[in-house]
């Protein structure tokens, strides 16, 4: 009997309607104006990844306030002009037939002063960033900060929000026992360290209703004394009883390294980024891409790398699963999916490149994702817009 191929098949999950299990991971593309509005750019990219097939877009991350921002290119949704350009950008997405989902992010510890001009704050003082502990009016105020967010997404028009739980952000920081060493109701066991997450639920659902609010959380983490399978187990399971809608699940921090978008070791791309280093002799260059190596040690394995998590989740919880990580061609995703390991895809790198992949895969036009994983995308973006490099150090990043 032939197998049942449910890949291509349209999914109402999370109270979202996708027309297939493949969509776009969160990315930043550093494509907003200085004040955090969409521009033209951005919008361009979006209808190409419409176009080009994808189930689903979840934005790259839109800051809940200018404390939470990092970079001066991301975006934001704190301000009537910003709701308003953004509720054309939904539109113009609906009327292709794609659903596109808020990500709603507060750097914390992750972010600069450089940045933000502001101070750097996350729950505790540890030394994976340069933070001050936030006080109990400061999280209060980042609780109303994502309430706010919620509220002006599912006014700008998009099919939901995503909150970010993972790679080392603020909320992630909050969950995971390594950077969460509060003594008061705010840290401690698992319970007190997802108490911001379970008021802003609480908090946005008697604002919004049953307005979509998914998560972004991380499945393990490869540091010491960070969130573990089981841990983030039983951050699933708080998740599905607070109402969540549905959880991707990745890993990784900046700390981590290049555990969340594992490949090569983008050394030449900072060095050429970066003016000091690259006034450098040649030679002296390549002892840095030696010592980067080093510095950046990479888990195994290099792909599917978050699937177990993802799978493990799945069976404890009754909500729907995302996995994002490594993935890069059809038939790991229909296995993935024909499997019910995980309900729907994610990829980031393999769309950076071809906008169109999904299309090529559903016309059998080519198997596997072209990207080959240089990473020189993670650091262009310090400095540009997004954009592919395929392995080739551009004359001038920015
Ligand atoms: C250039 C770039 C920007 C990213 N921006 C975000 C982001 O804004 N939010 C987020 O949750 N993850 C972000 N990620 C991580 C990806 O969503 C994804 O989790 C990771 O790249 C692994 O997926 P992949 O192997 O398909 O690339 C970014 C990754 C890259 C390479």
């Amino acid at each position: 009997m032939e197998k049942k191929n449910k890949v291509f098949e349209p999914i109402k999950l999370a109270g979202i309607t996708f027309p297939n299990r493949i969509i776009r991971s969160a990315t930043y593309e550093g494509m907003s104006d200085e004040n955090g509005k969409p521009t033209e750019q951005l919008l361009k990219k979006y209808i190409a990844l419409a176009k080009g097939g994808v189930g689903g877009i979840i934005t790259g991350f839109i800051g809940v306030n200018e404390q939470g921002r990092s970079g001066s290119h991301m975006a934001l949704l704190n301000s009537n002009e910003n709701i308003e350009a953004y509720k054309e950008l939904t539109q113009k997405l609906h009327d292709i037939g794609t659903p596109i989902i808020a990500q709603l992010n507060h750097c914390g510890g992750q972010t600069k002063k450089e940045d933000t001009g502001m101070q750097v704050i996350a729950p505790s003082k540890i030394s994976d960033y340069k933070a001050r502990e936030m006080t109990r009016a400061e999280i209060l105020e980042v609780i109303e900060a994502f309430v706010q967010g919620i509220k002006d997404a599912k006014e700008a028009g998009f099919d939901g929000v995503q909150l970010h739980l993972a790679h080392g952000y603020l909320l992630s920081e909050f969950v995971s026992p390594r950077m969460n060493r509060r003594t008061d109701e705010w840290g401690g066991n698992t319970e007190n360290r997802f108490r911001i997450v379970k008021t802003i639920f609480e908090k946005a659902r008697k604002e919004v209703g049953n307005y979509p609010i998914i998560v972004k959380i991380n499945g393990y983490e490869t540091l010491k004394n960070g969130m573990s399978i089981d841990e983030s187990i039983k951050i699933a399971k708080l998740l599905e009883k607070v109402g969540c809608n549905g959880i991707e699940v990745s890993n990784g921090t900046i700390k981590a390294g290049l555990a969340t978008m594992r490949g090569n070791v983008p050394w030449e791309m900072i060095v050429a980024q970066n003016d000091r280093l690259n006034k450098m002799p040649r030679f002296a260059k390549s002892i840095i891409g030696t010592v980067a190596e080093k510095a950046f040690p990479q888990p195994q394995p290099k792909s599917l790398y978050n699937l177990d998590a993802a799978t493990a989740i799945k069976k404890a919880v009754n909500i729907p699963v995302i996995v994002v990580g490594g993935i890069t061609n059809i038939d790991e995703i229909e296995d993935i999916i024909n499997q019910n390991k995980s309900d729907l895809v994610s990829l980031c790198r393999p769309f950076i490149l071809e906008s169109d992949l999904v299309n090529k895969f559903k016309a059998g036009l080519q198997t596997k994702s072209k990207c080959i994983q240089c990473n020189f995308c993670i650091i262009g973006i310090e400095k540009a817009p997004l954009r592919c490099y395929y392995g080739k150090v551009p004359a001038r990043v920015a």
